[in-house]
């Protein structure tokens, strides 16, 4: 290995190692009093009450991608909080497992699929994306695959762990300037199709303003400074995800996968 691909090894590394920690960290201080209010205030009434960026509009581009029938089990890839599997399984009746690398979020998933009494169908692990158990007839991964350390690579092995035509169904947020073109030629030089790609940065532009509002008016809401730190630090992403996107060094996509080898035609 050359002393610059070392580096750029060493790098990717120390980033993943600190994106870990951050959601750890997180997860962590968003499960107070303060942080569950603010989830809850930054959510409109048909919105899963998530850490990530999943709106009304991703979970309907979801159902409709995957069809899911009941009965059926669904993979979610970095489930965060388990609040999008307990809003799927709702709505559809299929059983979900989600996975995790954080364990603070598998316990906090855990704890809201109990409380609302879905906890049979809808199960968490804590687990790394690129090794799904086997079973399922599909996947989605909202917000997630992005972190992962080569992301074709990871999509490539969820889908050949599916029924075919092993359909995933992924919202990503870019910031290596991928425009259209060059982020169809990442998916084709895998064996995975591309049935649907959307460029859908105003959603997230939207969705961080409203949450960048929601965590400055709980902060100054709040007598005490408990849970304060948790928002400060999702002012400080929101406001760095709005000056990106602003600079036009950020992006979000919304897309679905299957695989080559199987027979279905595109949507
Ligand atoms: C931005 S959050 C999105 C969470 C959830 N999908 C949502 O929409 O609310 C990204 C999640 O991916 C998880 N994650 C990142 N890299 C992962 C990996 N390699 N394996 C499993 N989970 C991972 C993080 O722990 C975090 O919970």
């Amino acid at each position: 290995m050359s002393g610059r691909a070392l580096i750029e090894t060493g790098a990717d590394a120390i980033t993943r190692w600190i994106a870990r920690l951050y959601f750890e960290v997180s997860y962590r201080v968003l499960a107070g009093t303060a942080g569950r209010e603010f989830l809850h205030a930054a959510s409109d009434r048909d919105e899963p009450a998530v850490h990530g960026y999943a709106t009304a509009l991703d979970i309907q581009a979801l159902v409709e991608a995957l069809h899911p029938l009941r009965g059926e089990t669904l993979l979610d890839l970095g489930c965060g909080n388990g609040e999008v599997a307990i809003t799927i399984h709702r709505r559809t009746g299929c059983r979900v497992i989600g996975i995790d690398a954080a364990r603070r979020a598998v316990t906090e998933a855990r704890r809201r699929a109990a409380n609302v009494g879905v906890q049979r169908s809808v199960r968490f692990l804590v687990g790394d994306l690129g090794s799904p158990p086997t079973g399922a007839s599909a996947a989605y991964a909202l917000d997630s695959l992005m972190f992962a350390r080569r992301p074709a690579h990871v999509l490539a092995s969820v889908s050949h762990s599916l029924e075919p035509p092993g359909r995933v169904f992924v919202t990503f947020v870019d910031h290596r300037g991928l425009d259209r073109r060059a982020f169809a030629r990442l998916i084709e030089g895998t064996e995975l199709r591309l049935e649907s790609l959307d460029d859908v940065t105003p959603e997230l532009d939207a969705r961080s303003r409203k949450r960048a509002s929601v965590a400055r008016r709980t902060i100054r809401a709040r007598r005490s400074p408990a849970g304060g730190l948790g928002l400060l630090l999702v002012l400080a992403e929101e406001t760095a995800v709005m000056q990106l996107i602003r600079r036009g060094r950020l992006r979000r996509w919304r897309f679905t996968t299957i695989r080559a080898d199987t027979s279905s035609s595109p949507s």
